[in-house]
Formats: C-alpha cells, structure tokens, sequence
C-alpha cells in the first residue's frame, strides 16, 4: 500500500501524514513549497515527517510531466490535499487559484486515471462552496451553486470535474469539505493564528463585525480521524462519487476565539471592528451525520480544548514574544 499525498508540507497533509505513517504505510507525500505563507514553516514540517516510510518529491499538482513521473502500480490510494487555499487571497491572485485548483485537480484525475491498482481517490473540498446558503446546518444535499470567492468556485469546480471522472472512468472519489480547520502546525493565514501573533505582538486584531461571524471549528485530530476512515472506505462503482462533510458540528462565534485565545496566551487582545468583506460567510455549521454513518466520525476536540492546545505549540514554536522569524 502507497499512498501518494499531495500538499504534504501543509497543514492538514502534514498531520495526514504523520498518521498515515504512524500505520506503517508508505506515504509519497508531494508538494510545491510555495511561498503563500512561511516556507520556513512547511519546511519544519517536512523535517518532522522524515525518516522511514516517507519520502518526498518537490513538484507543482499543476505540472503534468512531474506528476505523470509519479505514476505507479504501488499507488493504491491518492490523498490529494495540495491547493492555493484562503479566501481572501483570491480577490489578490485569482490565477493562482485557478493553477492550483482546477488546473491542478485535472492532472491529479488525469494521473490517477494511469496508476492501475488505485482503490481510492481522496481530495480536499471546503465548507466554502455552501456559499450564500441560508438554511443551518450545511448539508452534502443542499445547493452549492452561489459561491461568496473565487476560492470556493475552484473548489466546486474541482468536486464537478471530479465527478465526470468517476462517471467517464469509474475513479473511485471521495471529495471532503473541511470546515474552519486548526490546531497546532496550523496555517498562519487563517484567523486564529494571526490573532494569536497579534495578542503576542501587542498589535490590533481586525475582528469582523464585533466578532459575531460564527464558524465550525474544527480541531485537526478529529480532522485527521475523518480524512483516514473516509480513505479506507472507497465508494462502490455503483455509488458514484462521494462528497462528505467534516465538522465540529458546533458552530461558534469569532468572539469566542478571541477569547479563549486570550485566556490561553495569558494575554489581552487589542480588537480594532471591522465590516465583515463580502467574500467572507457569516456562518458555517457542517452536519457531519453522513461521515458518522460512513465511518463512525465523531468530533472529540471542544474550541475550548483545541485552542490552548494550538497555543501551547504556538509559544512553543515562536517563543513567547511570538516573533519567531519568518521567511517568505
Ligand atoms: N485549513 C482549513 O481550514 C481548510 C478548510 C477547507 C478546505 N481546506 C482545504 O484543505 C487542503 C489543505 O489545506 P491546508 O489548510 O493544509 O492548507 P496549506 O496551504 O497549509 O496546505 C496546502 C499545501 O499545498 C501546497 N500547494 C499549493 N499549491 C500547490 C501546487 N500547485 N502544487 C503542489 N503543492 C501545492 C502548499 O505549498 C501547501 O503546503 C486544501 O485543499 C484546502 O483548500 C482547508
């Protein structure tokens, strides 16, 4: 069993990996090392990951040449996770999300299209293609069709090109949509890292209309656990492609994190309110019932548990000033 897993120098490939290989499979993990956020981040993360049953190969999802050299009759199970992730820089770089995202989707199909003994194609949606959607908690059957970024309209592209592969080609495909996912070794794009710099840093937070936008969160082990017993259990030829939500199942306000992030870095945050951007959601709250019939998914991990967690490895990770130097 090989398990090929693109994004491996990224957060959730980073933890995926560590616990593909914790099984004792082989785990090629592949990724570009972009420079959307510290590199020196991801390359620390890769250097936790080395050692037996992981090798790695530097190269772009979108490159056809250097992904068909990845073809291979040991790959059983593709985990593809690599994309240009973040709403907010896609209103910045909008072709880097088209590269990445559906470009890129397209070769990873085209490539596990060639790899013969593949029992499983895993890929990384987002909770971000509900949109516009009113109607609480999201559900995999609700409509998908009124995207608030460009990000999530590469996602939904990708997840509608997945699904012509596996009705062209039968591909067995399971697409996941993570919801607001963190924890240590995190992303320090996303909210709850930036706010935990600034606290340290003694620099104002941009919080969004008073901290009342509410989010899933969801802590990276119950992430891990949900992306793992999805992967052992392909869909049936006659099932067609599988798209699942993995949540908290808890939805929770913006000005909660803050708070808890303050209690955990023993520190106050100075709050600067800003109008929430219209690519930004107010709300997201995944049903997770479908993963937790399909694979008994059952979030452990409370905000109020997983945040002083994230913090711990935080002030570990860049000292207590917070400043631990970065390199773009
Ligand atoms: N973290 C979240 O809250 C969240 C929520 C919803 C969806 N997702 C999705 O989950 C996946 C993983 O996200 P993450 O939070 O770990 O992000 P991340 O940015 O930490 O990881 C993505 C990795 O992919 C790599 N990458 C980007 N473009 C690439 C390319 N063209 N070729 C090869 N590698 C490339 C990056 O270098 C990075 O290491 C992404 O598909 C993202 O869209 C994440």
């Amino acid at each position: 069993m090989t398990i090929l897993l693109t994004g491996a120098a990224g957060f959730i490939g980073f933890h995926v990996a560590r616990a593909l290989r914790a099984r004792g499979v082989q785990v090629v993990g592949v990724d570009n090392l972009n420079d959307y956020y510290d590199t020196g981040l991801k390359e620390a993360r890769l250097a936790q990951l080395a050692g037996p049953g992981f090798s790695f190969v530097r190269a772009d999802v979108a490159d056809r040449d250097a992904m068909f050299a990845l073809v291979s009759d040991d790959v059983t199970h593709i985990v593809h996770l690599a994309a240009q992730a973040g709403v907010r820089f896609s209103l910045i770089d909008p072709y880097a999300y088209v590269t990445a995202n559906v470009m890129g989707q397209v070769v990873m199909l085209e490539m596990a299209r060639q790899c013969r003994r593949l029992e499983h194609f895993v890929y990384a949606s987002s909770s971000s293609v509900y949109g516009l959607n009113r109607e609480l908690p999201f559900r995999e059957t609700d409509r998908v069709d009124q995207p608030s970024s460009l990000y999530a309209a590469t996602k939904r592209a990708g997840e509608l090109m997945s699904h012509a592969y596996a009705h062209l080609y039968r591909l067995p495909q399971t697409g996941l949509r993570f919801f607001t996912v963190y924890g240590p070794w995190g992303r320090p794009d996303m909210a709850y890292y930036a706010f935990a710099r600034a606290i340290m840093a003694g620099t104002p937070i941009p919080v969004y209309d008073g901290g009342r936008p509410k989010r899933d969160f969801t802590y990276i082990d119950d992430i891990v656990a949900g992306v793992i017993g999805a992967m052992d259990r392909p869909p049936a030829a006659a099932e067609g492609p599988r798209l699942l939500n993995i949540g908290n199942h808890r939805s929770e306000s913006v000005g909660r994190l803050v708070g808890l992030l303050e209690a955990a870095l023993g520190r106050k945050a100075m709050i600067r309110d800003v109008p929430r951007p219209a690519a930004d959601v107010a709300e997201t709250w995944a049903d997770v019932s479908a993963i937790a019939a399909l694979t008994g998914y059952a979030p452990a991990t409370p905000l109020e548990v997983g945040i002083p967690r994230f913090a711990a490895w935080f002030l570990a990770y860049h000292g207590d000033g917070g400043g631990r130097k970065e390199r773009a």
